[in-house]
């Protein structure tokens, strides 16, 4: 009996040893097995999370920070979650790195590479990673002060693994309620760092030479954009179109006063001299990024190197509307796929694209792949892919002929009767999506309303649409990206169809779908 024990546990510990580090974590059968738990996006292992943070990529490595409150499934005191990928797809959990502290709870910020060591923070030659976030004091807010958030900056001198906070805020609160979500990058015609900084309804511009020392330059957007709601979490970044024209995109996330309820991202086009931002666009009028209710808060990563060149970014995929509510239960809250956006003039007008990341390609079961091709639908309904739509999560993609056609509506189905339905109006340059049979929604009034954007079809004859499921998410792109809409669903019940339904006449030149293994180990 003893024999053979040590005999198993030598097979044990021998099996072990030869297996990489990555193999040797051993996680659970169920991790990752909740109802509605993607399987391909990121979730915080447990516990609440909002905005995505200080998303900076250093020597191979994707960082994700995020807003976390690890004693509850509701929002709470903020911390920084953080996690680390190589890929921005398959990511490996780490210790919170920020907590709160007597200056208040860690709210949004960003990250950065200090290459040059303006900051004087960075040990044995090595550039620190400086954190630049807000810090939100509880006492002052409930004692119905006005300047308890002010922004404070921590520094990692071990590739992010850990962190400590600087001294005390580097920049204090010049009497404004809200004052918020610093997004820092490095202006190199100026020599100098560049902090954007949401305030109430407009953002600021500060400028440091240090990280530390920050100089009020300018404020942008009281009269401009969207205001149903206050501003947060901006981003200012430069682009290059399709031509080669260089343009500044300032990114502002709103709530509420999105177009179809609550929490949006909004954007301006226009030209930053390292002092001020000018808006190019016409129109008073506020241009969405996302048409869905649920993609917020959403900003890029810093120090991508040259060579890859990509703007990357990532949102929180929830609304302030309902997000302590969804009906998940071990954790709350997941963020979009990573994506790559690119700027694109069309007669003098520019337009923010955005698509899964190539990356994202990477993780489709190519082995189980099912294509159609050539498929006529003519005032008709047809069942896409031979009926093998199958549970969890998958990617479908339709390379369409629609010129004959006036609206087309792709219907997701489960054997409860539940659906889940896109609406293109051809006619009418719309996307409609309607959430309101598609299982879980009484948990908020706010949720299963109509859902519509604006998208300019301009009687093209090729539509291309590609759907993201991931258990509880839809993430549809049109056209390589020029429209996205990200919505939340809650099925009882598996999809297990996709119908096509057409009026007039649409010609399904191609059709793909691929199931969608778990990044999680499971
Ligand atoms: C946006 C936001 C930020 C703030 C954070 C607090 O969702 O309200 O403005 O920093 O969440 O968690």
């Amino acid at each position: 009996m003893k024999t053979t024990l040590l005999l198993i546990l030598g097979i044990v510990v021998f099996g072990c040893t030869i297996k990489s580090k990555q193999e040797f974590v051993s996680l659970p059968s169920n991790y990752y097995a909740e109802s509605y738990r993607p399987q391909y996006h990121f979730t915080p292992d447990s516990m609440w999370m909002n905005d995505p943070n200080g998303m900076v990529y250093y020597d191979g490595e994707y960082h994700l920070f995020y807003q976390y409150y690890p004693d509850s499934t509701v929002w709470g005191p903020m911390h920084w979650g953080h996690a680390i990928s190589t890929d921005m797809l398959h990511w490996e959990h780490q210790p919170v790195a920020l907590y709160p502290d007597e200056y208040g709870y860690i709210f949004s910020g960003s990250a950065v590479v200090d290459w040059k060591n303006t900051s004087g923070l960075g040990k044995d030659g090595q550039p620190p990673l400086i954190a630049i976030f807000t810090y939100h004091e509880p006492e002052g807010e409930k004692a119905g002060e006005i300047d308890y958030q002010t922004q404070g900056i921590a520094y990692s001198n071990d590739k992010g693994r850990t962190w400590t906070k600087y001294d005390e805020p580097v920049l204090k609160n010049p009497g404004i309620r809200d004052f918020r979500d610093p997004k820092v990058s490095w202006y190199p015609e100026g020599q100098k760092w560049i902090m954007t900084l949401a305030v109430k309804d407009h953002i600021s511009f500060y400028s440091s030479p240090d990280l530390k020392s920050w100089k009020h330059e300018s404020d942008f957007g009281t009269d401009v954009g969207g205001h149903g709601g206050v501003w947060e979490c901006p981003d200012l970044f430069k682009m290059t179109d399709q031509n080669g024209t260089e343009k500044w995109v300032l990114l502002v996330s709103i709530n509420p006063g999105g177009p179809n309820g609550g929490s949006v991202t909004q954007y301006f086009i226009g030209e930053f001299d390292g002092s001020q931002f000018k808006n190019e666009n016409p129109s008073a009028d506020p241009i969405w990024f996302d048409w869905g209710k649920d993609n917020y808060a959403g900003v890029t990563w810093s120090d991508i190197p040259e060579e890859d060149g990509r703007r990357l970014f990532i949102g929180w995929m929830s609304n302030w509307q309902y997000a302590n509510v969804v009906p998940t239960q071990k954790w709350r809250s997941a963020m979009t796929l990573p994506r790559e956006l690119s700027l694109v003039s069309t007669d003098g007008t520019y337009q923010v694209f955005g698509k899964p990341a190539t990356e994202v390609e990477s993780i489709l079961n190519k082995e189980d792949m099912f294509k159609m091709q050539e498929v006529e639908v003519n005032n008709d309904v047809t069942l896409l892919f031979d009926g093998q739509v199958g549970g969890g999560a998958w990617a479908a993609s339709l390379f369409m002929d629609a010129s004959e056609s006036e609206v087309i509506k792709l219907k997701l189905l489960n054997a409860l009767n539940e659906e889940a339905v896109v609406t293109f109006d051809l006619a009418e340059n719309k996307v409609h999506f309607n959430r309101d049979n598609a299982g879980k929604k009484d948990f908020s009034p706010e949720f299963a309303v109509p859902i519509v954007g604006d998208c300019s079809f301009n009687n093209k004859v090729e539509l291309k649409v590609q759907v993201y499921w991931d258990e509880s998410s839809i993430e549809l792109f049109v056209n390589d990206g020029q429209f996205q809409m990200t919505n939340l669903v809650f099925p009882n019940k598996d999809w297990n169809q996709i119908e096509l339904e057409a009026k007039g006449k649409v010609k399904i030149m191609e059709a793909t779908y691929a199931p969608i293994n778990s990044v999680w180990g499971n």
